[in-house]
């Protein structure tokens, strides 16, 4: 009799909790699962990574966590004129193909980078002999050839890259120290910027057309000569449509200075796209440097400081985007080209969230 009881005694005791529990749930509203927020659905305008086709067709986490969170592509370097044109007239697009390819299949925006560059030329060019008019046919066949070979595909260039010294602000000439001067602006005279865009918009009249460059924020006679230059092509009717603000910093940057630079190439008129951005903790290279929270958060408060600051100083219109350069630590180019102790981008080199990530993307949001 004692068990039968125990036992009525027991499942009322559960009936009772299951009847609480249901009263409890049902005055709640139910924790419905939040959509994923990423990045590319936070922003209100493209945010890119660059990639390369390696690791595109090579690594799992990288490009599900590519497909995830971004809509823009930049090559990192497999559309430059080394890669492109390795002998004078013979074209080689594989793996630009593979990274335009990739981006056609997943409906992501490609970004072209680059077309002329002072760097990553091939030997050929690099020791060309010949008179001006063999120079500027040489100059505009790559152009012209790369250009409609992409033509459909882009949606933008980087037309000319990084034109413009970091001192003076003078356009680079002759070497002044090893891989500063410009094979172009020597050869070619100082228009060549101009003509550049002129033979791209020839070749693809529907891809907008960027200067590219670095140092903005540096503000002084570098982004002064700059901001001259891009409102000079405005007015002669070059055909440009934005400039590039690279944004390569570190943790010292000043941000009144970055926030200056974006109001002022805004106020050209042409689209910004912050297209290279990263945020280096480590820029003297300090091999003994060991990552610490602190270091973390200063990076953090920093990616959305840049999200927050462009969303402020450039009108809707005009924000081309934000593209990282890459977007795991380990691919970045400062640790994997220059082989620096360093960490400077969203995600860390297992494709892990750091606290970059969701600063950046509270940044997009606010
Ligand atoms: O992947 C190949 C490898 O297979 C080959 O064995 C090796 C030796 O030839 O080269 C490897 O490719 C290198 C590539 O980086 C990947 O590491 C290229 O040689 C090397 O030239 C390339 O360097 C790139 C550099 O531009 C020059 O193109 C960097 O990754 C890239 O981050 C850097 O990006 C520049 C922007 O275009 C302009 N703004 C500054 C930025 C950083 O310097």
């Amino acid at each position: 009799m004692l068990v039968i009881l125990n036992r009525y005694f027991y499942f009322l005791l559960i009936g009772l909790f299951f009847f609480i529990a249901c009263k409890k749930s049902a005055n709640q509203t139910p924790q419905l699962p939040t959509p994923a927020a990423t990045l590319q659905g936070t922003a209100s305008f493209p945010m890119g990574s660059a990639v390369t086709s390696y690791n595109l067709l090579n690594k799992y986490n990288y490009f599900t966590t590519l497909l995830t969170e971004y809509n823009s592509l930049t090559a990192d370097y497999e559309m430059k004129f080394d890669q492109t044109e390795p002998q004078q007239g013979s074209f080689n697009y594989t793996a630009g193909d593979a990274i335009v390819g990739f981006a056609a299949q997943h409906h992501l925006r490609i970004h072209g980078h680059n077309l002329i560059w002072h760097q990553a030329l091939p030997a050929w060019v690099i020791n060309f002999k010949g008179d001006s008019l063999a120079w500027e046919n040489l100059f505009k066949n790559h152009i012209e050839g790369e250009a409609t070979h992409y033509k459909g595909q882009v949606a933008s260039w980087d037309v000319v890259n990084e034109a413009i010294r970091d001192d003076n602000g003078a356009l680079r000439n002759k070497d002044v120290n090893a891989g500063d001067g410009s094979i172009w602006r020597q050869h070619l005279g100082p228009d060549y910027i101009a003509r550049a865009f002129q033979y791209t918009h020839e070749a693809d009249p529907n891809a907008l057309l960027f200067y590219n460059d670095y140092g903005q924020e540096w503000g002084g006679p570098k982004l002064d000569s700059m901001i001259a230059m891009l409102t000079k092509f405005k007015n002669r009717g070059i055909p440009i449509s934005g400039v590039g603000f690279q944004m390569h910093i570190d943790i010292h940057v000043d941000t009144a200075r970055v926030s200056s630079a974006l109001k002022r190439l805004a106020a050209t008129g042409l689209m910004v796209h912050i297209s290279e951005l990263d945020i280096s903790l480590n820029p003297s290279n300090d091999q003994s440097l060991v990552l610490s929270n602190q270091l973390l958060y200063q990076q953090a408060a920093l990616y959305q400081f840049i999200a927050e600051s462009y969303r402020a100083n450039v009108p809707a219109a005009q924000r081309y985007g934000i593209t990282t350069w890459e977007f795991s630590d380990g691919d970045s180019w400062l640790v994997s080209w220059l082989k620096h102790k360093d960490w400077p981008l969203p995600f860390d080199s297992d494709y892990k969230k750091k606290s970059a990530y969701y600063s950046l993307q509270y940044g997009l949001t606010k």
